[in-house]
Formats: C-alpha cells, structure tokens, sequence
C-alpha cells in the first residue's frame, strides 16, 4: 500500500484546483482509508519462510502468537507482561532434516520461539514448541528482580497434518505453561515442504472445523428444521473412509470420507448421535447411472443415493434409520435433494460442517466431506470440486471494494459541490 508522508498530505492540504471541501473530504477518507487498512490488518502476522541447504524452501509460517508472562519483581511479588510475537524475527537455529525439523523464529533481546516437528511416511506434527525468554530485557520484563532466560516447553496438539499439506487454523490455540501462556491464532505452518513450493492444500484444525460461527447451513427442504442445535458436548464425530468396489479383486468404484452427526427428534428434545466409523459396516453398490452407499451400525443406518445426470452428479436421496437406545426409532427419507453437485469424474468436497435437513424431524451434520459416486480410478479421488462455503476470505475484498466505491462516490460528490461554491463564489466577486 501507499505509504502517505507527510510532504504529500501536506501539498494535498496546499493544492487550490479544487474546492477546499474536496480537499478536505479527500484528506479525511485518506485517514479514514488508511485506518480501515489498518483495521485490516490489525494485528501483525509473522510471516517467515526457511530454505534447506540445497536453497530450496522447507519450512513456511505465517501465524500469530500472543504472550502472556508472568515473572518476578519483588520478594513474593509478581507482575505479568503481555506482548506479541513481533513481524521480524530471524529464522537463525532453523533446520530442515528428513524426519525431524526445528523452526527457530529469533526477536527482541534474545527471546525466541522455536517449533519442533516430526514427520512420519504420510503425516508430521508438532512435537513441542520451546519459548525462550531473557528476564534481563527491560525494555519487556521492566524490573525483574531476575537477569535469567528461562525456556517453557509447550505441548500444542497440531497433528495428523498430511505431508505436502499445510496445516490451517484460525481459533485460538492456548497454551499455558508454568508462568506463560501463549495464545496462537491464525495459524498457517508448512514443513517438510516437497518440490520447494508451499502446498495448496490444507489440513484444518478440528476447532475451525466445529466452529459454528463459520458453519453453513444447506437447506435442502423448505420444511422446519429441528430448531435447537446439536448438544454442543458432543465431540466432532471421527472422519470415516468408505469405498466400494465392484467385486474383490477390484479397485474402489464409489468413495466417500466425511465425519457424520445426525439431530433427530425426541418428542420436544433434538438428540444428536455420531457416527463412529470404526463400528460401522459399509454396502452398497456402483451403477451407471445411480450409485448407492449404505452404512449400517448399531444404532444408525443410512442410504445414499447419487444419481448420474450425463455430466454432474449429485446426491439425490437420503433414507436414514436411527434407533437409539432408549426412545423411539425415527426413520426419515427425502428422494428430492440435489446438493454435493459436481462433475462426473471428479469428486466433491466440503471441509467445512454442513447441515441437511432431510426431514422436519431428522437432521444430518457431514464434517470434512469428500465423496465421488461415479467414475473413482486407481482407489483414488480425482480433483475435487470444493463447496463455495470454504472459502471465507472473500469478505475482505467485498470491504475495501465497498469502501472504495464510497471513496469514489463521496469525491465526486465533494467535487460537484465545491464547484458550485467556487462559481458562486467568483459570480460575487
Ligand atoms: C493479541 O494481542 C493483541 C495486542 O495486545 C490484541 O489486540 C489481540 O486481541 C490479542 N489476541 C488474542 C487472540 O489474544
Ligand atoms: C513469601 O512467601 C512465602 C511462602 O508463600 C512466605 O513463607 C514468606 O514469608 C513470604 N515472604 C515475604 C517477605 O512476604
Ligand atoms: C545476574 O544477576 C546476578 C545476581 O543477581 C549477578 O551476579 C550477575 O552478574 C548478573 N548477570 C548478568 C549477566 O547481568
Ligand atoms: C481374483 O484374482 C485372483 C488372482 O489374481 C484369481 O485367482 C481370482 O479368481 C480372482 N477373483 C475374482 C472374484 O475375480
Ligand atoms: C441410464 O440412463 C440413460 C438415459 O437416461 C438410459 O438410456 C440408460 O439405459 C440408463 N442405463 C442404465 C444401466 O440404467
Ligand atoms: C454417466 O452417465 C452417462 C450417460 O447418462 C454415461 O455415459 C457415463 O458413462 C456415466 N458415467 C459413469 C462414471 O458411470
Ligand atoms: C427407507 O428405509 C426403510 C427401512 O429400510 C424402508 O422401510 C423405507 O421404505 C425407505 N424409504 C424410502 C423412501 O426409500
Ligand atoms: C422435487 O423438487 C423439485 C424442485 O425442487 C420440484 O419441482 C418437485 O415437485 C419435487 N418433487 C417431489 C416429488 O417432491
């Protein structure tokens, strides 16, 4: 962006082509621009990247990271600083192994912050993230009674990221350790990073994935939803991979990964039940033109039903079976849906949760779904086609566009009315 020095806002105060009101609206949505980017970008992110010896880039981060640090300044008499991770940092101590990588991000007085990860053949994770700090840096611990650097090792759980995937989460992750607690949000982190370019793939925190403040909700009946939401104890149900194939020796012909939740009515009361992959048997069948998927267990069973339209697919009906353990059964169907659209050939998916209402009673919750009913080579999915709902990022290009058309209308505006000042002006003279 921009930068505006002060000679320039100056000569924008001095120059006379224009009325003075245009000067003065322009100079104001100059400072109020400048302060909606700084909205934008409120908090600094730390954004560093760490090439191998072979000068190729093995380790990416782009994160934020709040500090919170309780240290001594009298006998039995503490005070605590906050501060946060700042945008340059040296990245000095890194190193980038096959199996093991250190992520040493250096600041201030000889503070540093350093994330260890390990890799095994399909996922790495973060094993522990050692913070540093040197209780001598008065400029951040003002009078410490103590001249020490201590270290705190945090245990985060980032795990299970898929190698060639980088891992996202924007909640907030807080970690409290002896006198520190650190906060990290708005977490991007790559390492062990193949062909020297950061993949464009993500593997979401489960706390993005349950947040219910970025949830969609896909409507497919116009019929009354079961109004309460699910019981928010309830843990995100595990992600089940199911595959059919035509016969033993085949490989799959229909796919499908997703975590599933139902809400179903109780009488008054919405319970909620997870499916849990490991007690659930899969069946179902491959055709041309429609392909169907049935997971049974003890409590649930349910049938998808994808129809092949020539080009497209979609999942075009549900019959769902729960039978819990006290209460009474609820079977619910719907054979009119047309949601989880994509070509014939590739797959669909849709990270984020999404919500199916299938009937007034019965209500589906799909976590981290990828599904290809038709066409699957090799037992592999093909591209995807992703639900638009996973991408939140458009909000900011809406506000500065929106902003800038204010801009413009609001300088037209000035513009007109200071040359009608300045004719009537002139017309006295
Ligand atoms: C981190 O610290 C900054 C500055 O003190 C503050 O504005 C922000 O809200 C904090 N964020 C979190 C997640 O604690
Ligand atoms: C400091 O705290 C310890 C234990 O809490 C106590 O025994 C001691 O008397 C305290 N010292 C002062 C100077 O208050
Ligand atoms: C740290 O403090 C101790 C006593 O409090 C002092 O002896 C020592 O010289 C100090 N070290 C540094 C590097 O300031
Ligand atoms: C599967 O393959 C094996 C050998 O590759 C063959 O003996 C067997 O008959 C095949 N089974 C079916 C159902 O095709
Ligand atoms: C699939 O649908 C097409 C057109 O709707 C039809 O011509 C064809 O016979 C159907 N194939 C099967 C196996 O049902
Ligand atoms: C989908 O249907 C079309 C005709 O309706 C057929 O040509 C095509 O082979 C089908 N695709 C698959 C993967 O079965
Ligand atoms: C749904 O499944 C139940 C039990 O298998 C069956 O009785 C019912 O007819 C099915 N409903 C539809 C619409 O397919
Ligand atoms: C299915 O949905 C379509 C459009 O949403 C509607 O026109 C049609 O009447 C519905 N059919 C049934 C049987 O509900």
């Amino acid at each position: 962006m921009h930068i505006w020095k002060v000679a320039e806002v100056e000569r924008c105060f001095r120059v006379k082509c224009f009325g003075y009101q245009v000067i003065m609206f322009w100079c104001a949505f100059v400072v109020f621009f400048l302060a909606l980017g700084n909205e934008l970008h409120l908090s600094h992110a730390t954004e560093v990247s760490v090439n191998n010896t072979e000068n190729k880039l093995c380790l990416y981060a782009n994160l934020m990271v709040n500090f919170s640090v309780a240290y001594e300044v009298g006998v039995n008499k503490s005070e605590s600083v906050l501060f946060v991770l700042p945008e340059n940092v040296t990245t000095e101590g890194s190193i980038c192994n096959n199996t093991t990588s250190t992520l040493k991000l250096g600041f201030g007085d000889g503070h540093s912050w350093a994330v260890e990860f390990t890799k095994d053949n399909k996922t790495y994770q973060v094993d522990s993230i050692v913070f540093t700090y040197n209780l001598n840096d008065s400029s951040v611990f003002t009078n410490s009674t103590s001249n020490e650097t201590k270290s705190v090792t945090a245990k985060p759980r980032i795990t299970n990221v898929g190698v060639d995937t980088y891992y996202s989460c924007k909640s907030e992750n807080v970690q409290r350790v002896e006198s520190v607690t650190q906060t990290l949000y708005d977490v991007t982190l790559q390492a062990f990073v193949t062909n020297g370019s950061k993949s464009d793939t993500d593997t979401v925190c489960t706390a993005d994935l349950t947040s219910t403040t970025v949830a969609p909700t896909t409507t497919v009946t116009t019929t009354a939803a079961p109004t309460s939401t699910p019981t928010p104890t309830l843990p995100t149900p595990t992600t089940g991979n199911y595959s059919i194939a035509p016969d033993f020796n085949s490989t799959a012909c229909l796919m499908a990964t997703f975590g599933l939740r139902i809400g179903f009515k109780q009488g008054d009361k919405v319970e909620t039940i997870n499916l849990v992959p490991s007690a659930t048997e899969v069946g179902g069948a491959c055709g041309v033109n429609s392909s169907i998927l049935i997971l049974t267990s003890d409590t649930i069973t349910i049938m998808f039903t994808f129809s092949n339209d020539s080009k497209k697919f979609h999942l075009h009906a549900l019959n769902v079976t729960v039978k819990p353990a006290t209460g009474v059964a609820v079977v619910a169907a719907n054979t009119n849906m047309s949601i989880w659209v994509a070509a014939v050939g590739s797959s669909y998916m849709c990270n984020k949760e999404q919500t199916l209402t299938v009937t007034e009673t019965l209500t589906l919750y799909t976590f981290k779904l990828r599904v290809q009913p038709f066409g699957v080579e090799k037992g592999e999915f093909a591209t995807a086609h992703e639900c638009s709902l996973d991408d939140t990022s458009i909000l900011i290009p809406v506000i500065v566009g929106v902003a800038l058309a204010i801009l413009i209308l609001i300088v037209v505006i000035a513009y007109v009315i200071g040359r009608r000042k300045t004719y009537v002006g002139y017309q006295t003279l």
